[in-house]
């Protein structure tokens, strides 16, 4: 199938079931949203109103029914497979414990997102170690707790990991398959000429796999990719999942080693928007099977398990950031910015990546509209969350407003720039608010603050 056909077959359009949930897209707003009257939005059965009244502004809010049904969807459309939730999109110790229940493994890739996992009893056999440069501290943590595999990016790796093994590690070889799955710049991962992986079309791989086996403290239990976020379509996935296939085949002829695992990486994508389209899990795993299966059986291979890594699809959808508007100013014949009291400290994506984002009143009646563009507080003019978006008109200072699909790489890439305190996130679930990440406070930024 044509590649420009394979993005039809996976794309669905998010509108479907738009009626229950009011003015609410229900590909983009949690699963449990529903519009009140007046404007306001319950998640988890708690008003965003009565959220901001008890822990203020901005806050995460996010639905842990939303990312409990993300998790099951992945294990119901992968049944056979390990399902490794993405740290790096969004992790605190809650979110390891939900995605442990689940059934799901985990994948960190810094010894602080181990800490995290490990302070809330993450099994370490379910965690996967990944990072192009990962350093001493981070290599003794993952040992020492015990990582069930660390994925090798560079050659010096091989021989750091191979020192600290007790008595063996098992790790995957990240492979660089050369395929473009066309996603932004910042995150392709899957070309020739970036930072990750060893290149299979250089024999980079092949000789990483070399030296691996010639350690004895290490066990080469399979190959990884990931070919970059916001994928939309099958195709790049299903021609690295041949070439890696094709490199196993390689193995077992040279080595007479069976590699049975199979980790294609995350990377599928979320719809922002209205005008995104979402991504058809269950086509796409039925895709990356037969794939698999079929490359397997012409290579006479036994078929690995696979692992697939999401992130964002677990998450990004789970999440509402919430702000209360601190000013309005009307540029005349040129725009209405509408100032929040976060920004780019708390969602860098569109000034990193021009990412989209949905934005919707929460205090006010939606309608009648005015074209607006919602900017942060932050002492830049890039600082702008959403460009061109409808509000209320009306719109005025101490209204709140509620930002959609900001769970992935929202607060992990939070930062304190002029030094405003990262906001707190609060989960909620059958009608209650639940605090799990506390704000960040003036307090607790002067605390690194020695040197005076
Ligand atoms: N596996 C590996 C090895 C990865 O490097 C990543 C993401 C994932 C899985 C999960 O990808 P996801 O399913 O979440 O797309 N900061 C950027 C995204 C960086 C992604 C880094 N690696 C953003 O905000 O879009």
């Amino acid at each position: 199938m044509a590649a420009a056909d394979s993005a039809v077959c996976l794309a669905r359009p998010a509108a479907a079931g738009r009626a229950e949930r009011g003015d609410l897209h229900p590909g983009i707003w949690p699963l449990t949203a529903r519009a009140v009257a007046g404007g306001d939005v319950l998640v988890g059965g708690v008003t965003l109103g009565e959220i901001a009244a008890r822990h203020g502004t901005p806050a995460y809010i996010v639905d842990e029914a939303d990312v409990r049904q993300r998790c099951r969807a992945y294990r119901q459309a992968f049944p056979d497979a390990e399902i490794a939730y993405a740290g790096k999109a969004f992790l605190c110790r809650a979110m390891a414990r939900w995605v442990d229940e689940e059934g799901l493994s985990l994948d960190v890739c810094s010894e602080g997102e181990l800490a995290v996992a490990s302070s809330a009893g993450f099994p370490a056999g379910r965690i996967v170690l990944h990072g192009n440069a990962k350093t001493p501290a981070d290599l003794r943590a993952a040992v020492a707790y015990g990582v069930g595999r660390i994925v090798v990016d560079s050659p010096g790796e091989i021989a750091r990991i191979a020192a600290l093994a007790r008595p063996r590690q098992r790790v995957l070889v990240r492979v660089t398959p050369g395929v473009d799955a066309h996603a932004h710049r910042a995150v392709a991962t899957g070309v020739e000429d970036q930072k990750f992986g060893f290149s299979l079309s250089s024999g980079a791989a092949a000789d990483a796999v070399r030296r691996i086996l010639a350690q004895p403290e290490l066990q080469l239990v399979g190959l990884h990719c990931h070919l970059g976020s916001q994928i939309t379509r099958p195709d790049a996935s299903e021609t690295a999942a041949r070439r890696l296939a094709a490199l196993m085949a390689a193995i077992h002829a040279e080595h007479g080693v069976t590699l049975p695992e199979l980790n294609l990486g995350g990377g599928h994508g979320v719809p922002y928007t209205e005008d995104d389209q979402d991504f058809d899990l269950t086509g796409f795993a039925e895709r990356i099977r037969v794939v698999v299966r079929g490359a397997c059986a012409s290579l006479r291979l036994p078929v690995p398990r696979l692992t697939v890594e999401p992130g964002r699809a677990i998450i990004s959808r789970a999440m509402v950031t919430l702000y209360r508007v601190v000013s309005v100013k009307h540029l005349a014949d040129l725009r209405t910015f509408v100032a929040v009291d976060g920004g780019m400290s708390d969602n860098p994506r569109p000034t990193l990546y021009g990412a989209r984002y949905s934005v919707r009143a929460v205090s006010r009646p939606t309608v009648p509209t005015q074209l607006v563009t919602v900017v942060g507080r932050h002492c830049e003019a890039g600082d702008v969350l959403a460009t061109d978006v409808t509000l209320p008109a009306g719109t005025r200072p101490g209204d709140l407003l509620a930002v959609a699909c900001t769970g992935a790489y929202n607060h992990s890439m939070a930062s304190n720039y002029n030094l405003v305190g990262r906001p707190p996130v609060v989960a909620v679930r059958d009608g209650a608010a639940r605090l799990l990440v506390r704000r960040e406070t003036a307090s607790d930024l002067h605390q690194r603050d020695i040197g005076l």
